[in-house]
């Protein structure tokens, strides 16, 4: 097969416009980025989000780091059980948690919620995505969409660590911590792999200060003072 180079692919436009979508969809599709270590209730205040956004009228969809990676991002493991990748190719296209393939995951996630946003949904992800060239990545990908800028929203969750492993829902901070003691390590975020917090989140979120409702409601708030929804 000839290699396909960048260069015979051209972007076509459609016809729909930005305001076609938002008169159809009575809402501007946006992005809401939650981030925060494991445990730190990204995935259940997005959860709460979307349904109180749905209850009201508003389409929404939560994109969950540990669902993606079953599916569009899934591991090596997954792609060699479910769907009979051979070693060679899961390794290739499977994604783990070394560094490169965090940064893979974001991007991925980056592309599917721009395109998300753009089709006029309010895109919520819950990733740890823990590198914040990679958020500032996505972010400029919104903001630089060909025509217009699509709105993202960063929600850091901010929930203290003690908090995260005293609840570890999956158990992964006791593993990493037993790995860590016996010298192997895990590269688990916050133990023995760097999270880096956002430098200026629009919103901030701690799950150890304030319950759930009350996250709903800053993020509510929020989106009906910027007017994406009514
Ligand atoms: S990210 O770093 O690439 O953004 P992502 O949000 O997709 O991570 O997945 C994180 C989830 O995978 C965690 O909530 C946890 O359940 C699980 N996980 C498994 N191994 C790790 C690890 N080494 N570091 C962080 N999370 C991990």
């Amino acid at each position: 097969m000839s290699e396909i180079k960048a260069t015979q692919v051209f972007h076509h436009a459609g016809t729909i416009k930005p305001a076609d979508r938002r008169a159809l969809l009575k809402q501007t599709g946006a992005t809401l980025w939650f981030t925060g270590l494991s445990g730190s209730g990204k995935s259940t205040l997005a959860v709460a989000l979307e349904q109180t956004l749905i209850a009201r009228g508003h389409a929404a969809y939560v994109l969950d780091g540990d669902n993606v990676r079953f599916g569009l991002n899934a591991g090596p493991k997954i792609l060699m059980d479910t769907r009979g990748y051979a070693e060679e190719q899961a390794k290739r296209f499977g994604l783990g948690f070394s560094a490169a393939d965090r940064v893979e995951n974001i991007r991925r996630i980056g592309e599917v919620t721009r395109l998300f946003a753009d089709a006029g949904l309010l895109a919520l992800t819950s990733f740890v995505s823990p590198y914040r060239k990679d958020r500032d990545a996505v972010r400029a990908l919104h903001e630089q969409n060909k025509g217009y800028a699509i709105p993202f929203i960063e929600v850091y969750v901010n929930t203290p660590i003690e908090c995260c492993e005293q609840r570890d829902p999956k158990g992964l901070y006791k593993q990493a911590r037993d790995a860590v003691a016996t010298g192997k390590g895990m590269g688990f975020t916050g133990i023995d792999d760097p999270y880096e917090p956002p430098s200026a989140p629009e919103l901030t979120f701690d799950a150890s200060k304030n319950t759930v409702e009350e996250g709903v409601a800053l993020v509510l708030n929020y989106l009906s003072a910027k007017k994406l929804i009514g």
